[in-house]
């Protein structure tokens, strides 16, 4: 683990902020795919993990985009510049491109701090070539993230929110009906959905993609501990989300009888989904 001072604490919208801080061993977070996360320690509160929303600048740094719904990641959201936090990662599979850039279009599908694990990706998808579209839903204006990074990433950036206060009213998923419906079947094997956000905006997803042609990557969220496919906590229908994932195909997805229903809590007991605040 490395032990580091916050360099920077970015409010971005109403409960969420982005922890910056320097890495000292570069290389290790140079080779990181988006999608990947670290595990993040507190000092005195708890181990969580986050994904990597930001990493480059000068000096090179790496940020994660923190939403406060509970012990850990309020007091990272409370943090101030100086003030300590410790780093083991980054771990797991992240999201894979197309080889060639050729005819492909990616589609992000991001919902409420979901952004946090797509956006890398999506910017990573348009430095390699690939046509990007992007789709970004929030509950309302203010919990909006990243716009900037979104349109200086793509030229077609789409938004959509609970109340209509930003963008169009409604649901993302109502936006890849949408952007998928007029897709020939020879577009739709060339066209990759990577997404992130709440599990039910998830399962939508699932649902609208099973047996379209259209390949789809989803960042998966369960409770983690060791974080490196020990102590079976984030167990998900016989996968370990820290180690086999947390990005998954649609085809692992489509098999993950769990997905949508249950979670486990904190002691490993699976809970009904709805128990959960995500
Ligand atoms: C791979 C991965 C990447 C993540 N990236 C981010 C990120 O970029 N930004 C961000 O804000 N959050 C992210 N999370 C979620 C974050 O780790 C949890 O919100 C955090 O652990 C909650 O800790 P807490 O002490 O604040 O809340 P707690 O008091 O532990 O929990 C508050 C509520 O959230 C639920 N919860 C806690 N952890 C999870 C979880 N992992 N999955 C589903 N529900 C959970 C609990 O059941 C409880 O209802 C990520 C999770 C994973 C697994
Ligand atoms: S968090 Fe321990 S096995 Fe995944």
């Amino acid at each position: 683990m490395e032990v580091l001072r916050v360099s920077n604490v970015i409010p971005e919208a109403r409960n969420i902020a982005t922890v910056m801080i320097e890495p000292k061993d570069i290389a290790r977070f140079k080779a990181l795919r988006p999608g990947q996360f670290v595990m993040v320690w507190v000092p005195g509160v708890d181990e969580v993990p986050m994904s990597v929303s930001f990493l480059g600048g000068s000096p090179f740094s790496l940020g994660m985009t923190v939403q406060d719904i509970g012990e850990a990641t309020h007091a990272l959201c409370s943090l101030e510049k100086g003030d300590l936090i410790g780093i083991r990662g980054p771990y797991g599979k992240g999201f894979r491109f197309p080889r060639s850039p050729e005819g492909w279009m990616v589609i992000g599908v991001s919902g409420g701090v979901g952004t946090a694990s797509t956006i890398l990706a999506m910017e990573e998808a348009s430095r390699r070539g690939l046509r990007t579209v992007e789709l970004v839903g929030a509950r309302d204006n203010g919990s909006l993230l990243f716009r900037g990074r979104w349109e200086r990433s793509s030229s077609d950036v789409r938004y959509i929110t609970d109340d209509g206060s930003s963008g169009r009213q409604g649901f993302v998923t109502d936006l890849l009906r949408e952007a998928i419906g007029p897709l020939t079947s020879d577009e739709r094997r060339r066209t990759m959905v990577l997404t992130c956000g709440p599990e039910p905006m998830l399962v939508s997803v699932r649902d609208l993609l099973k047996g379209s042609g259209i390949g789809c990557q989803f960042s998966l969220e369960r409770f983690m501990k060791c974080g490196i496919g020990v102590c079976d906590s984030c167990s998900l229908s016989g996968h370990r989300v820290c180690q086999d994932g947390p990005v998954f195909a649609l085809s692992q997805v489509l098999r993950m009888e769990e997905m949508g229903m249950f979670h486990r809590d904190r002691s490993g007991r699976k809970v009904p989904l709805k128990e959960c605040v995500r």
